[in-house]
């Protein structure tokens, strides 16, 4: 595997002072590693495609289009990030205004609801029910015997909840103890049951999915598993979405050179590089993955690789992306697809959720400002922006997946 920048070798010193603010938010605790596994130069190979079929992709983009409230979220130009930066373009997809749930999960695990019901509506019927069937809550009486159950830190067990609340199934969420109270009450709202759990997320995924097991309710959930993969592709499948419109709203004649996606589990990352590889063929951009510090598994899985787990002892304030184990479906993708992986402190967090909302009138949630933090740390460390290829003619896609989904949370990060 490539080269790591450890934590011995951390270069703090090495900050790019290229204009206002910037000192203010170099980053400097950052690993990485660029990973010597990613197919460049090549179209999207068929075993990358397969994980997430162009079919499936276009088919949850048409039911999603088809709720109620949907449009696409805007594709913002961070000009002075780009000034700053002494890059050509920083485009910032925003998710705060995606549905009532402001994050970009609300495209998963509500899809995969709608999916689940019809699937488990067409066995009990013997009949073939559509996705519009459970849209116009066409079996209501079978429907409100069906329970659905996630795990989740915040915004994707929101979602499974919003799904059912809107399909018309029952739900119950399983949070672990650090999860906010302010998160549960909004679970809440969309009347599922919400169990707490001791422990991490990744204990929460397990109770989730014994509960189901002794209960016979079905797991929706955005990680997968070795044997439990179609739902979670189907959650990916959502995902789609975000880069599909961003892509379609990109203001450049040239397209991309540069992503930077943050990760949890994976999925959305990987759901993304399908997606764009596909779009883009042989002309891929450079794509880094970004994680927190105290929860970054893909980060591990590149210098192992192959699947490694983290145990989470610290919670980052990157709640969404406080995840210690893969994701199962998205790792072989991430493994071709993804150039470099790096990790980030909590420090600059704040300052970047105050710096898009008093510059760029931007609501940007805690995880949401991952990619850019990312970003932040490669271009003052002279290292990375060799390695990365970072220039005056970089033009940079960033996914901001979250708002304020924890009110209170933002207010105590940006004032
Ligand atoms: C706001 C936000 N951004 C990013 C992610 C990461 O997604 P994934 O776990 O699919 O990698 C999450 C996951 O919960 C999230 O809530």
């Amino acid at each position: 595997m490539g080269l790591g920048l450890g934590p011995e070798n951390r270069r703090p010193d090495q900050i790019r002072q290229a204009g206002i603010g910037l000192e203010e938010l170099a980053i400097d605790h950052v690993r990485y590693i660029r990973n010597d596994q990613v197919l460049t130069g090549s179209a999207c190979p068929a075993e990358v495609s397969e994980v997430l079929p162009e079919s499936a992709r276009l088919s949850a983009r048409a039911t999603i289009a088809g709720w109620e409230g949907y449009q696409p979220t805007r594709l913002c130009s961070l000009k002075r990030f780009a000034v700053d930066l002494g890059l050509e373009a920083v485009c910032y997809k925003d998710e705060s205004s995606r549905f009532e749930l402001a994050s970009f999960k609300s495209l998963g695990g509500a899809y995969a609801v709608q999916k689940v019901l019809q699937r488990k509506i067409s066995q009990l019927t013997d009949a073939q029910v559509t996705l519009e069937d459970i849209q116009e809550r066409r079996h209501s009486e079978l429907a409100s015997a069906i329970t659905v159950v996630a795990a989740t830190d915040g915004n994707h067990g929101r979602s499974v909840a919003w799904g059912a609340r809107r399909f018309g199934c029952r739900c119950v969420i399983y949070m672990h103890e650090q999860v906010s109270s302010g998160r549960q009450q909004a679970v809440e709202a969309f009347g599922a049951r919400v169990e707490r759990v001791a422990g991490n997320y990744d204990d929460s995924v397990h109770a989730a999915a014994s509960a189901a097991r002794e209960n016979d309710w079905i797991v929706v959930s955005d990680t997968s598993w070795p044997g439990y993969e179609s739902i979670p592709r189907e959650v990916m499948a959502g995902y789609a979405l975000m880069s599909s419109e961003a892509m379609e709203q990109w203001p450049l004649e040239e397209p991309p050179t540069h992503i930077f996606i943050q990760g949890g589990c994976g999925g959305m990352a990987a759901a993304i590089c399908i997606d764009l590889w596909d779009r883009t063929g042989t002309e891929k951009p450079m794509i880094v993955v970004v994680e927190p510090e105290p929860a970054a598994c893909l980060y591990e899985s590149a210098c192992a690789g192959g699947i490694a787990r983290v145990d989470i002892t610290t919670e980052s304030v990157m709640a969404g992306l406080s995840c210690g184990e893969v994701s199962v479906l998205a790792w072989p993708v991430l493994q071709q697809s993804v150039d470099a992986f790096l990790t980030i402190s909590d420090d600059q967090v704040g300052t970047l959720m105050s710096r898009l909302a008093n510059e760029e009138s931007i609501v940007a949630g805690e995880s949401a400002v991952a990619g850019l933090a990312g970003l932040l740390a490669a271009c003052g460390n002279d290292q990375l922006t060799r390695d990365l290829d970072l220039s005056p003619s970089s033009r940079i896609l960033l996914f901001g997946t979250e708002g304020a989904t924890d009110p209170e949370i933002y207010r105590q990060l940006v004032g």
